[in-house]
């Protein structure tokens, strides 16, 4: 019987329970999940570096046997073939999600066509969460329960309380 391996391709700067929503979701439906990092200049300079979220992602889901984390650079279409992935899952969270997961999937369908995007929803819960807003809120210090997991939580503090540190270090003038 064919198996389906998905790629669950994302910046995951950092994962936040809505990811893990989404991704313990598509485990159950899929014989494997490859989560998988990309590089996403369009994003800027990210928080973390990929092997911090590599091991984020790695202790958040060492209980799942079916899901893998990895990283990729290049194209999306291209990470497929190399691990002969036949889906792609990507998250949609509102409306305003649609247009551009849209627009991704039809290039991504164009480019390689043997690859289908398939669209989950995480609960609702999460329909308002994203790494941006878990980023903004850990840079001033506010609350993150129920937003990502503690260990992501103790992540975010530590590299804000480091980033502050080099900003005291600077020597005045
Ligand atoms: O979590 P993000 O940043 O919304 O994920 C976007 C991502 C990384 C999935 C997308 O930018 C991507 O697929 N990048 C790889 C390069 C690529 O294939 N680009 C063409 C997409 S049509």
């Amino acid at each position: 019987m064919k198996q389906i391996v998905a790629i669950y391709p994302g910046s995951f700067d950092p994962v936040t329970n809505g990811h893990l929503d989404l991704i313990h979701r598509g485990c159950k439906l899929f014989d494997r999940l490859i989560v998988a990092i990309a590089y996403n200049p369009d994003k800027g300079d990210p928080l973390f570096s990929i092997e911090e979220r590599m091991e984020m992602l790695r202790a958040m889901t060492a209980d799942l046997e079916n899901v893998t984390v990895d990283a990729f650079e290049g194209l999306l279409m291209t990470y497929c073939i190399q691990k002969n992935a036949n889906a792609v899952l990507r998250g949609i969270r509102a409306v305003s999600d649609y247009e551009f997961e849209l627009q991704m999937a039809l290039m991504n369908r164009k480019i390689e066509p043997r690859v289908e995007t398939v669209f989950m929803m995480p609960a609702e819960k999460y329909s308002y969460l994203s790494s941006k807003i878990v980023r903004d809120i850990a840079s001033f210090g506010g609350p993150l329960t129920g937003l990502v997991p503690e260990l992501v939580e103790e992540r975010l503090r530590r590299k804000f309380a480091q980033k502050q540190a080099a900003i005291t270090e600077i020597p005045t003038k």
